[in-house]
């Protein structure tokens, strides 16, 4: 970026770490944000008070005493208000809405996709264009992530009343994931103040999407600018596999789409510093990490006798691979190796992972729900993470790994392809990847991790690239503030 430029930018999700988190999409607006205001943008975050909220903001975020504002948004012929109280993440503003009403869902995705569940998400997205009155701070640009703030581009043009607001902002609109569109039925739109002109097929911008509405398909159309959060997965959502149906929304937008890559928190993600992993170590003592093997094994009750661990962390879901993993586990645990799984999912996942469990004790060890410590003391005492994905906008997981000096074997999609160099096809690789999404490609690949780590030397190499890669957030978030200056600038 040429020169620092002081710029308002308007982060809007359901989730921020540490305050709420679900999933990686929590990590990013809690990090990027703040690695954008050392770039000198102006960044903040607009967020809903999810139960326990904001009293863990005012425990250890700068709370402030009483809400800052109110906002007011018609939506289901209803008046529905919110306090906004503000807090601070280390120096990044964020502005958090309080309506216990709205907001009772500690869970935040509903279960069910409906307009009525879906209230929260709508309220929060058309909060953002009444936030700039209530606390005499405007931003320029509105950067919405995922379905739960994509009705806000469209909004913007096909909002009976918002549509006046069309100069006073623009729109960035982030791609997390493409399995989750927001799909409704067209009558939702009504309740929502959006004009039936933005459901005409062949009008330029709608939202009909084979007789639904679909607000991923709005905001690709109507955002200013686009992104996915790695390269390869901008690519991946131009195909059929990878569109999800929306393929050809993307290629005919793909002027304005950037894929660019997600970095981690390095302050929270650092064996280091990490204040949840028993010893901290780094690339030039690994002792600790050893230490934090050691210890991990007499919680589980494990003697060691050299079994490398493999981990898996994450939601157990269909993206996660988790169907081809657990026969592939079965082929190397117990005889070969142990696995620690941190995470939970589906019923379906839940119960196959018990049954695999089941008679492997001494050599598997779950965690069922997701536990931010269980996480990191996992990453920490393990050999290799594996991360088998059908599909992956970028995932966290592997360069998590990285920093702990924990090697990734996973399938060579989107943000994992980008991030992870086969050490067998490249001299200075640092992972393990397949191609075919099959447990007979993920079986070969474990196979050359496993045959990798019995050569101490070559192996320590491999972690060692991995731990020096630099992780943070400071070049993509350049990129984001080129990204926000062009959009300006035009
Ligand atoms: C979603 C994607 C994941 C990505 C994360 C943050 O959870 O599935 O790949 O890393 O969002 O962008």
């Amino acid at each position: 970026m040429s020169g620092k430029f002081s710029v308002k930018v308007l982060h809007v999700s359901p989730e921020c770490a540490p305050l709420a988190k679900k999933g990686g999409l929590g990590d990013v607006v809690g990090a990027l944000p703040r690695a954008l205001r050392d770039c000198g943008i102006d960044a903040r975050v607009l967020m809903p008070a999810w139960p326990g909220v904001l009293d863990t903001a005012r425990e250890k975020f700068y709370l402030s005493v009483r809400p800052v504002a109110k906002v007011h948004v018609s939506l289901n012929w209803r008046v529905l208000s919110a306090n906004v109280w503000r807090a601070s993440v280390n120096k990044l503003p964020i502005y958090i809405l309080e309506n216990d009403e709205l907001f009772s869902d500690a869970g935040i995705y509903p279960e069910d996709q409906n307009a009525e569940s879906a209230e929260s998400m709508i309220f929060l997205s058309y909060a953002a264009f009444e936030l700039s009155h209530a606390i005499n701070w405007k931003p320029v640009i509105i950067h919405a992530h995922d379905w739960p703030s994509a009705v806000i581009p469209s909004a913007l043009r096909w909002h009976r009343h918002y549509k006046s607001m069309a100069h006073d902002f623009d729109t960035v609109f982030t791609i997390h994931n493409m399995a989750h569109q927001g799909l409704f039925k067209p009558e939702d739109l009504n309740g929502w103040g959006i004009m039936p002109e933005a459901f005409k097929a062949m009008a330029p911008g709608s939202l009909e999407f084979y007789g639904l509405v679909n607000l991923l398909k709005g905001a690709i159309d109507n955002s200013e600018a686009f992104t996915t959060v790695s390269p390869r997965y901008a690519d991946d959502i131009q195909t059929r596999d990878g569109g999800k149906g929306l393929e050809g929304v993307v290629s005919s937008n793909a002027h304005k789409l950037h894929g660019i890559l997600n970095g981690i928190d390095c302050t929270v993600w650092n064996p280091r510093i990490d204040k949840l992993i028993p010893v901290n170590y780094s690339s030039d003592d690994l002792s600790g990490k050893k230490k934090c093997r050691e210890q991990i094994m007499r919680e589980f009750g494990w003697e060691d006798d050299g079994r490398p661990i493999l981990t898996f962390v994450g939601r157990l879901t269909e993206q996660k691979g988790v169907d081809i993993m657990l026969p592939a586990l079965a082929d190397f645990v117990p005889n070969f190796a142990r696995t620690i799984i941190v995470g939970s999912g589906s019923e379906y996942f839940n119960r196959a992972l018990s049954e695999f469990q089941s008679g492997r004790e001494d050599s598997v060890h779950t965690v069922a729900c997701f536990s931010e410590e269980d996480a990191h003391r996992a990453y920490a005492a393990s050999d290799i993470l594996l991360m088998p994905s059908l599909f992956e906008p970028c995932g966290l997981s592997q360069l998590i790994a990285f920093a702990y000096g924990t090697v990734p074997t996973a399938r060579a999609t989107g943000g994992l392809a980008d991030t992870v160099k086969d050490a067998d096809a490249d001299n200075d690789g640092d992972g393990f990847l397949f191609y075919d999404y099959s447990t007979t490609g993920l079986c070969d690949a474990i196979e050359r991790a496993l045959a990798a780590k019995k050569d101490d030397a070559r192996w320590h190499e491999i972690m060692l690239r991995g731990m020096k890669k630099d992780l943070s957030w400071r070049l993509s978030a350049e990129k984001y503030a080129d990204l926000y200056k062009s959009i300006i600038d035009s």
